[in-house]
């Protein structure tokens, strides 16, 4: 199944933050210490892996991909759901013990708690596993250097303000080195943090309000990420659609118009986008997808419920009514679009009633890909304090019955897509020798085992198969000449 875009699988963020980061030559020091970079959660936490191992680097620290091999290993971690946090202390009590067996030896190994649950959690961290030698919330990382050196004098370091400087201008941009490294996606932070207070949700607290970076920036970014070969870039945010800016005249932009700018780069062949928020969907984005091609027709806008009680409960600033009306407005401008969508069940107070209006949406929006969670009241959010909290038992049961419903939709739409001719990014080679997988525009993974290009390609195909997570695809003209001969 294909990642959450704030819940990516574990393994596969593990491929990409660790190995990632390429040293300058003159970045080395003569005694390179290793880093070990463990990202749990969300995308943006990849991209934050990735600029803290560029920070390291500059303190003369070498990516590693185990603790094993590393004098420091940094867990960057994830607060959005519960089992999140109990897995980062898990993983902190094996640390734990590796300490102590390389102190036994006298060698340094030092760890660091990153991410969300550092923010949320602070100084309780470092009490309940004395082994931490830092926490460091999202706001810090262009502390991150300075607080490893403290670390190794025998500092405990604990750094979860919101300080007043913006660290994105301290933080190294997105290196080229790095990127070709990763491939031919890239994902760059727009904005971060949020202002929405959904009753659910620890993000307007563990990421801090809403923060636009400015366009220029992001364009030499994104245009450092394209000269070093990446193809698309997909653009982050925990509410990326309320992105804005000024453009060259002192105009203020939204997310289209940032869209538009990074469209003209050379050698940027698709854009994407996530989070976005339903009230955020303005006109000027919504333009942008009826009118440019390199802005792929997938969009991920979560809704979490169906009820208008519900949403109410939850914050969400919007009724079950106004959300399909952009979903209308969107499919308008851009009729091949897909959506994907999130959705939260037992919500507490949520009766049947209420859940069968979120089923009852399910069906008439249809979505191409889904994710659904139970609830779970996270500590300090207004949710929390909610009486009428829905047993575990009635939540299992809607979340199976929501799941099969969105499980059929998925594999319907794989289906939709069998004899259609496309073009697919091709991404990385696999499993079988010769075998190379690709991405559709709607963000399918495409397998393909004839000879058809390279790595970082776009190539027409057409569609043979769908299986309910990948799809399989000839080159175009095969097809035609094999239907020519038939
Ligand atoms: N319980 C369950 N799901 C949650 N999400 C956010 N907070 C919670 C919570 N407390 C889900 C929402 C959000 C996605 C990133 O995670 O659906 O869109
Ligand atoms: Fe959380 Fe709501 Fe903000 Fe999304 S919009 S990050 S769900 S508070």
């Amino acid at each position: 199944m294909t990642e959450h875009p704030n819940d990516t699988a574990i393994r596969e963020i593990d491929e990409a933050a660790a190995p990632i980061i390429a040293l300058d030559a003159g970045e080395r020091s003569t005694h390179p210490k290793r880093v070990y970079v463990k990202t749990y959660g969300c995308q943006m936490n990849v991209y934050d892996s990735q600029r803290m191992g560029d920070a390291l680097a500059a303190e003369g620290y070498q990516p590693v991909d185990s603790a094993e091999d590393a004098d420091l290993v940094l867990l960057n971690t994830c607060h959005i759901r519960e089992k999140a946090a109990e897995k980062v202390y898990s993983e902190l009590g094996r640390l734990r013990d590796m300490k102590q067996e390389r102190r036994a030896d006298g060698r340094e190994f030092l760890i660091g708690v990153t991410g969300c649950v550092a923010q949320a959690e602070g100084s309780e961290i470092v009490r309940r596993q004395k082994a931490v030698d830092m926490v460091i919330g999202p706001q810090t990382y262009h502390r991150l250097g300075e607080a490893v050196r403290r670390a190794r004098s025998g500092e405990t370091v604990v750094e979860t303000d919101f300080p007043a400087e913006d660290k994105f201008d301290h933080l190294p941009l997105a290196k080229p080195k790095v990127t070709r490294k990763r491939g031919v996606t890239a994902f760059l932070t727009v904005q971060e943090g949020c202002d929405k207070f959904c009753t659910f949700c620890v993000v307007p607290y563990t990421r801090g309000a809403e923060v636009s970076r400015p366009l220029a920036r992001l364009v030499e970014e994104a245009r450092g990420l394209t000269e070093a070969g990446v193809r698309e870039i997909t653009l982050l945010g925990q509410n990326v659609n309320a992105w804005h800016g000024e453009d060259e005249t002192g105009a203020s932009i939204g997310l289209g118009g940032l869209v538009r700018t990074l469209a003209q780069l050379p050698g940027l062949e698709r854009l994407r986008y996530t989070t976005s928020h339903p009230r955020d969907m303005d006109d000027a984005l919504i333009e942008a997808h009826r009118e440019l091609p390199v802005l792929m027709p997938y969009l991920h806008l979560p809704v979490q419920s169906g009820s208008d009680r519900i949403l109410k409960a939850m914050n969400r600033k919007h009724t079950a009514a106004q959300y399909r009306a952009v979903i209308d407005r969107i499919r308008a401008a851009r009729p091949d679009i897909a959506l994907s969508g999130d959705f939260i069940v037992g919500f507490p107070g949520e009766t049947e009633e209420d859940f069968e209006a979120t089923l009852q949406l399910v069906r008439d929006v249809t979505y191409a890909q889904a994710f659904s969670f139970k609830y779970s009241s996270r500590p300090g959010t207004p949710g929390a304090e909610l009486d009428d909290q829905v047993p575990e038992g009635v939540k299992d049961e809607r979340l199976q019955r929501l799941q099969a419903l969105l499980t059929e939709q998925q594999i319907a739409f794989g289906r939709s897509k069998i004899g259609e001719t496309m073009d697919i990014l091709l991404e990385k080679p696999g499993r079988k020798p010769g075998q190379l997988i690709g991405r559709s525009p709607w963000l399918q993974s495409v397998v393909i085992d004839q000879p058809i290009g390279e790595i970082g390609d776009l190539v027409t195909v057409t569609i043979t198969e769908a299986g309910p997570n990948s799809l399989f695809a000839v080159p175009a003209s095969s097809h035609m000449d094999k239907k020519q001969v038939s």
